[in-house]
């Protein structure tokens, strides 16, 4: 059983429900002086590599990822389809290609809400505006996926709880108790 490939579909299911986080996921972290820090980023493809993402550099994010060696964990809620899902991992680079989409798309998005005239006149093209040094795209690879499933019953609380382990030969899982 591969949790990826659930939660690929997971995510295609929630999308047509309409799930309002479909896109986003949330990143903790761990500071220097041994903090936890959590907050909200988009989310973007997940296939094989791991669960991509867009993050900036100079954030104080991307220092404590480095200090940790690219450790991390994202969490996923969909409520719509009663799923939760916390993955561990390291983070490993995205190829620029992949990067360079996403910054055109990106960036299309961020033309129209800045002003149409005025970026308009800046950069005639989307393809002219400048690519920022600053963007790095990173994909988490994961190691460890806690799946929670919800009941279908909104009232019996009951749910059901496997923690995969990636190994040489696959995934393996146990299931957690509560
Ligand atoms: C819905 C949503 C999506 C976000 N997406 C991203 C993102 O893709 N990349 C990013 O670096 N920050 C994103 N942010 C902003 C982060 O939550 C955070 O405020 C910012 O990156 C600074 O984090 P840091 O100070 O811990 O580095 C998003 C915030 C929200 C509310």
């Amino acid at each position: 059983m591969d949790p990826v490939a659930e939660i690929i579909d997971a995510r295609q299911a929630a999308r047509q429900h309409h799930d309002p986080h479909v896109d986003v996921c949330f990143l903790a972290t761990v500071t220097a002086q041994g903090r936890p820090e959590v907050r909200a980023v988009s989310l973007r493809d997940i296939d094989a590599q791991g669960f991509g993402l867009l993050l900036n550099t100079t954030s104080p994010k991307w220092q404590q990822l480095t200090a940790a060696n690219g450790q991390c964990s994202l969490h996923m809620l969909w409520s719509t389809v009663r799923r939760q899902y916390r993955v561990y991992g390291r983070l490993e680079p995205m190829e620029p290609e992949r990067l360079q989409q996403y910054w055109q798309r990106k960036s299309q998005r961020a033309y129209l809400l800045q002003g149409m005239a005025e970026l308009t006149q800046r950069y005639p093209t989307r393809e002219a505006v400048p690519f920022p040094e600053t963007l790095q795209g990173v994909y988490l690879y994961p190691t460890e996926i806690d799946v929670w499933h919800g009941s279908p019953e909104p009232d019996d609380r009951l749910h059901d709880r496997r923690l995969f382990t990636r190994t040489d030969a696959g995934w393996s899982f146990c299931t957690l108790v509560p």
